[in-house]
């Protein structure tokens, strides 16, 4: 996989780059403070260019001139930021984004950041900037022994990036948590495209078990283990498959020892379905392929617990992942079986299809009774009804607690990662009661991810508690200015600024 961006901080300088970045407001007026750099004859270029092409500095905009007269570079790459009230947070993620996208055969790139009264151009900005280049650079092409010859995008190699700017001492500073939130969201990508003959549940343990490198404890629950525990309703998911599931629990503290014995951790559970067939009420062989992502959720919690980690966050917060394959065969799981799951309620099976909720349900159950976590957020692609309701922008939320929510969609909004409140209620549980056991697996036609978050919650007690589903958001979302790969690391984002926002320092 590339991820071959090198990028580096200085004060504002000309350098003989192969691409050299400006960005221009909606006025189309080179600012002063570059045009005394650039000088006047490759001011006068620039300005005829961006009259001939009718540029106008609209926001996430790009125009390249290429070799303009006055200047030692290959070309210059022109970013319209827009006017003041273009300005939104998330736009210095979404401008790396969009500059990485232009960075043609370059392999040497000069961004001059420089500011104006209505555009912050700080270490925080640039910590976005760099976080945007480097999620718009990531390919996941390890397999593709013929090297694709027409990429799009950008020449192959490394490409050392260089911002400019009088904050650039600031920049430095901050641009760790920036590097960490990207190798996160890299790092859930990267499970999220594995084949799934090669991400088996014991590999994916494996991988988690590597965030130890950063100070993170892990424990790796076996089958075995597991029994002995008695989380009954995972296991009869993995039955049918001839690799061993696991559970792996992932352990951050980073909060001063007085604060954390005050209130529990944050808890983040992860529905990592390696590879989804259905099992015996098998799916339809059109899309089967897409099943291998059915671990975004636990995807995202690795990725969480490797950004949360490199950047040194003072917070306690758990990450626990369900690793299973739904496979049918000959010991697989049936429609009629009844399982007693970890927390001594008994499931009837009605479709092996509705495995995620199996799955967590023993891992929410474990982790409330194990940590006494504060809250607990899940994130699964557990239902295809979530992508009938919201599609692909936002991820289906689902929660106890009002604080909780408000602050995950306040956070999605900063992010750009949206979730949308969907509703729970004693009407649609009734819709999961069972004639043979405690409850069943599926309610029904009405209301799918509903009726599955009402399963969840009955795993969950009186822990502040959210569901994310991310069935729409987690694979296959359509292409934007930071994202071109299928597993798009949904999550990491949003939970790194929900974590960042309200629960450090
Ligand atoms: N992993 C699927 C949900 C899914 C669908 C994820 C599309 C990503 C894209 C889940 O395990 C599943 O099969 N759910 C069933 C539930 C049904 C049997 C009640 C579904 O959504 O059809
Ligand atoms: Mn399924
Ligand atoms: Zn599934």
């Amino acid at each position: 996989m590339s991820d071959a961006l090198k990028i580096a901080y200085s004060a504002p300088e000309l350098t003989k780059a192969g691409s050299l970045v400006l960005f221009i407001a909606d006025d189309g007026h080179i600012p002063e403070a570059a045009r005394k750099l650039i000088g006047s004859t490759a001011t006068q270029s620039l300005k005829r260019a961006i009259e001939a092409e009718e540029f106008k500095g609209k926001a996430r905009a790009a125009l390249t001139v290429t070799a303009p007269h006055g200047l030692d570079v290959e070309r210059v790459i022109l970013i319209g930021i827009g006017g003041e009230k273009d300005r939104k947070e998330t736009d210095y993620v979404r401008l790396g984004g969009v500059i990485t996208g232009r960075f043609g055969a370059a392999k040497s790139v000069n961004v001059l950041f420089f500011g104006s009264a209505d555009w912050r151009v700080d270490g925080a900005a640039a910590s976005d900037l760099a976080l945007g280049m480097r999620l718009r650079a990531y390919r996941f092409d390890k397999y593709q022994t013929k090297k694709r010859e027409k990429d799009a995008d950008r020449a192959t190699g490394t490409v050392s990036v260089k911002i400019g700017m009088s904050a650039h001492l600031d920049a430095k500073k901050v641009a760790k948590s920036g590097e960490s939130i990207a190798d996160g969201v890299i790092l859930a990508r990267n499970l999220v495209n594995e084949p799934p003959n090669v991400l088996d549940p014991v590999e994916f343990a494996r991988r988690a078990s590597e965030l130890s490198k950063l100070g993170v404890e892990i424990t790796v629950l076996d089958e075995k283990q597991l029994a002995k525990i008695g989380m009954r309703a995972l296991l009869g998911v993995g039955q049918g498959s001839s690799k061993e599931s696991r559970v792996v629990i992932m352990r951050w503290n980073g909060a001063k020892a007085a604060k954390s014995t005050k209130t529990g951790p944050l808890a983040i559970i992860g529905k990592g379905v390696v590879f989804d067939t259905g099992g015996i009420s098998i799916k339809p062989a059109g899309g089967m392929e897409d099943m291998k992502g059915d671990m975004g959720g636990a995807a995202c919690v690795v990725g969480l617990m490797h950004a949360l980690a490199a950047r040194k966050a003072k917070v306690n917060v758990i990450g626990a992942i369900g690793l299973v394959e739904n496979m049918p065969d000959g010991n697989a799981q049936r429609p009629g079986d009844i399982v007693t799951s970890l927390s001594g309620q008994t499931i009837e099976i009605i479709n092996t299809d509705a495995e995620g909720r199996l799955v967590l349900g023993d891992v929410l159950w474990y982790v409330k009774e194990q940590f006494k976590p504060s809250l607990m957020i899940d994130l699964a692609t557990l239902t295809g009804a979530v992508l009938v309701a919201l599609g692909q922008d936002n991820a289906g939320l689902f929660s106890n607690d009002d604080t909780l929510s408000e602050r995950l969609y306040a956070a999605g909004v900063a992010t750009g990662e949206t979730v949308w409140r969907l509703p729970l209620a004693p009407s649609y549980d009734k819709m999961i009661d069972s004639k043979f056991a405690d409850m069943k697996n599926t309610g029904g036609r009405y209301a799918g991810s509903i009726t599955a978050a009402q399963f969840l919650k009955r795993f969950v007690g009186e822990t502040p508690w959210a569901h994310l589903d991310i069935a729409g958001t987690a694979m296959g979302s359509p292409e934007s200015d930071i994202n071109k790969s299928w597993g798009s690391g949904w999550g990491v984002r949003l939970l790194d600024r929900f974590v960042a926002d309200y629960y450090e320092g």
